[in-house]
């Protein structure tokens, strides 16, 4: 399988961090079990290599790996480039234009989230895929998260009884849109970036329909850094619940004005309640608090980490099995035992994406329209 990676910022290899992002030692890790025959990084910069090279040996060197990664430009690689599968981690308002672009090419897309920002996009670009016969999902790695999947068993098992309500929150440090994302963070907001991850989750683990959402934004520390953009998104959101028709609830606080002495890059916990018990989930605080001279850090074992196991060390977690699990989709398209319609229904398709871009544009809608209420068109 021939990989190209579009962007080559932080979430691919950590830029700008001290890390080295999840894209690319969840592909270095992958080559162990998948056939990956190649992998080129796209950037926009003509003297990017260094860059990418500099990233590859620092993950070859702590995995113990020896995996030759390439650099190019994007526009060269959408123009003339060979690939059978591509995975595009872009800043949001770019994700329609640069997806059609690598569906028009026949590749397989990996979509960072959200898959774009209003819903008539998202539906051409499902469309698109559908007619060239492409496996096109979006990277909402929340879906592997263990935590979640046993929230997922009990909401089936109907453990809790009818859903009352559920409350989301979810925040980041002022860094990330004040200098890793100054570029492109007013174009975006809080809730179409983050936020729209809970949305996906909600849809996800308890099979709701969502109805209206209305939300209210505040503002004033990001524009104070001259960012145009709102500090924090508090939504309410209305869901039906297709097996019986009840309606339900849910309200999510989605800031990124966190203080830098957070110890962690995401806040984030949730709580369902139902007319028999409640789920309280801590999804930042797993247990482990380390200490040193650079402070104290809440570590998240489970997302995407280097781990010293058994076998030496590897690169694991629920944003690694998403890259994991695509690139084997792939490969289980291209050998004919699957076939991207089989695979509809079991990933997050661009399709299964289509309710969380609905709430994300309503909420959208209704923050430029002073805290309306807005129908979540109907997505499926
Ligand atoms: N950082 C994270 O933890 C994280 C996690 C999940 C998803 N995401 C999503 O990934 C996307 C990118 O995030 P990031 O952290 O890598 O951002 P970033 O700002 O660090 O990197 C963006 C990349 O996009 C490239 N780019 C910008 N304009 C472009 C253009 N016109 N054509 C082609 N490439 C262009 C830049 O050169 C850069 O390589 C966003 O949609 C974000 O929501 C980020």
């Amino acid at each position: 399988v021939k990989i190209v990676v579009i962007g080559a910022g932080r979430y691919v290899t950590g830029r700008g961090t001290t890390e080295l992002g999840t894209i690319l030692p969840a592909l270095i890790e992958a080559t162990r079990s998948e056939p990956i025959e190649s992998i080129t990084i796209c950037g926009r910069k003509p003297d990017g290599a260094s860059e990418i090279a500099t990233a590859a040996h620092a993950i070859n060197s702590k995995l113990g790996t020896s995996v030759t990664v390439s650099y190019a430009l994007v526009d060269e690689v959408l123009a003339s480039g060979s690939a059978d599968a591509a995975i595009v981690s872009i800043p949001d308002h770019l994700h329609f234009d640069i997806g059609k672009r690598v569906l028009e090419r026949g590749w397989h897309c990996l979509m960072v989230k959200p898959l774009t920002p209003t819903l008539g996009e998202a539906r051409e670009l499902v469309a698109f895929a559908a007619a060239r016969q492409l496996h096109a999902v979006v990277d909402f790695h929340k879906r592997y998260d263990e935590q979640n999947l046993v929230v997922k068993r009990l909401l089936g098992e109907r453990a809790l009884g009818r859903l009352a309500y559920a409350t989301v929150m979810f925040s980041q440090r002022a860094e990330v849109p004040a200098i890793a994302f100054r570029e492109w963070s007013a174009q975006t907001n809080i809730f179409q970036y983050l936020g729209v991850h809970y949305a996906d989750l909600l849809y996800f683990m308890a099979g709701l329909q969502p109805i209206r959402a209305m939300a209210v934004g505040t503002k004033g520390v990001l524009a104070s850094r001259g960012i145009d953009t709102y500090d924090s998104v508090l939504a309410t959101v209305t869901w039906r619940d297709p097996t019986d028709g009840a309606e339900l609830a849910s309200q999510l606080a989605i800031g990124w004005i966190d203080a830098e002495s957070s110890t962690a890059a995401s806040e984030q916990k949730y709580t369902l309640v139902g007319e028999r018990g409640r789920v309280e989930c801590e999804q930042k605080d797993r247990g482990l608090t380390v200490i040193t001279g650079e402070g104290v850090r809440t570590i998240n074992p489970y997302f995407s980490q280097f781990l010293a196991t058994q076998d030496g060390m590897r690169f694991r977690g629920y944003g690694f099995e998403s890259v994991r699990q695509f690139i084997a989709d792939v490969r289980a398209i291209r050998e004919g035992r699957e076939s991207a319609g089989s695979l509809g229904g079991m990933r997050p398709t661009f399709a299964d994406a289509l309710p969380a871009t609905a709430i994300a544009e309503a909420v959208t809608k209704s923050l430029a329209q002073g805290g309306s209420w807005q129908d979540v068109d109907q997505a499926r």
